[in-house]
């Protein structure tokens, strides 16, 4: 059976077995999948011995998605522009490519399953930390007619400029606009905080989205909520549309995501 696993630290509450357990039965694919935690400090070392025991790819999580990025020999250029890695899979000639399937995961949940239009829109983003750098290149890559990239520190999004010229780059105090849709990528939400966000930015079209999820509503969403925003969604379905790619990079066929999301929600609720 072929093996893969998701690397991270910690590890334990992930839910990629389960997602890759629910593609391989909806695929009929025969593949284990499983969740390993690895010391910080050991990446490289753990994962050739890894591969060297057989195991075909993995996911890579936090801390490791740059030790991934730096590990891989050949990078697609979504990793390259991201400067993070996600997914590593063993090439034919026994080189190591690494994608990052994380952008795409997000654009697949706001066309496909929320039918958010992103082409000609304005988009805001809170945050500019590796989170974010993820999710650039495919979301600029639907043509949105402006992104702008708020964050606590000025510096930290001027500096995504170098590599992402088109998005435009400011504090949460210099923050103004009205936004069709308002993504949060700050890891405030994990601890159950809000960025400091002006009055104004909602308006009764605005759709946001937290790329963070938990059994309740996150905190940005709760904030958005009482602003009057449109919809708001959580980012379930940006996870389980990252797992539908690395799934697809590794098995040539794609697993349809909308079901396995509707369970995982089920579950999480309950
Ligand atoms: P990740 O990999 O989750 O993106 P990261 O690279 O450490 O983690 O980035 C965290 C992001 O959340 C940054 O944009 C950070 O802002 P700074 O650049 O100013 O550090 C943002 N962030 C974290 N806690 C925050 C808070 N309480 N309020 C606002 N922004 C916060």
């Amino acid at each position: 059976m072929d093996r893969y696993a998701v690397l991270g630290h910690p590890i334990k509450h992930s839910l990629s077995p389960q997602i890759h357990a629910a593609f391989a039965r909806q695929t009929g694919e025969q593949l284990e999948y499983e969740a390993i935690e690895l010391p910080v400090t050991s990446f490289e070392t753990r994962v050739w011995q890894m591969f060297r025991d057989g195991f075909k790819g993995f996911n890579v999580t936090v801390p490791f998605k740059k030790d991934a990025h730096d590990f891989a020999d050949d990078l697609t250029e979504r990793a390259k522009r991201a400067g993070a890695v996600n997914t590593l899979l063993q090439q034919e000639d026994g080189r190591i490519l690494g994608d990052t399937t994380d952008g795409a995961g997000l654009v697949y949940d706001l066309e496909d399953q929320l039918n958010w239009q992103i082409t000609d829109r304005n988009i805001l983003i809170l945050g500019a930390g590796g989170a974010v750098r993820g999710i650039l290149e495919p979301l600029l890559e639907r043509k949105p007619a402006q992104v702008v990239l708020a964050n606590r520190t000025l510096a930290n999004a001027e500096k995504i400029t170098d590599d992402f010229p088109e998005i435009a780059p400011c504090s949460f105090e210099e923050l103004t606009g009205r936004f069709d849709i308002i993504i949060n990528g700050t890891s405030a939400s994990l601890s159950g905080h809000l960025p400091p966000l002006p009055e104004g930015l909602v308006t009764p079209e605005t759709c946001c989205y937290d790329m963070m999820y938990g059994k309740g509503e996150t905190a940005f969403n709760k904030w958005a909520r009482e602003q009057g925003a449109k919809a708001c969604a959580d980012g379930l379905g940006m996870l389980v549309g990252q797992a539908a790619v690395s799934f697809e990079i590794w098995r040539g066929v794609k697993p349809e995501p909308g079901a396995v999301l509707d369970e995982l929600r089920a579950n999480l609720k309950s």
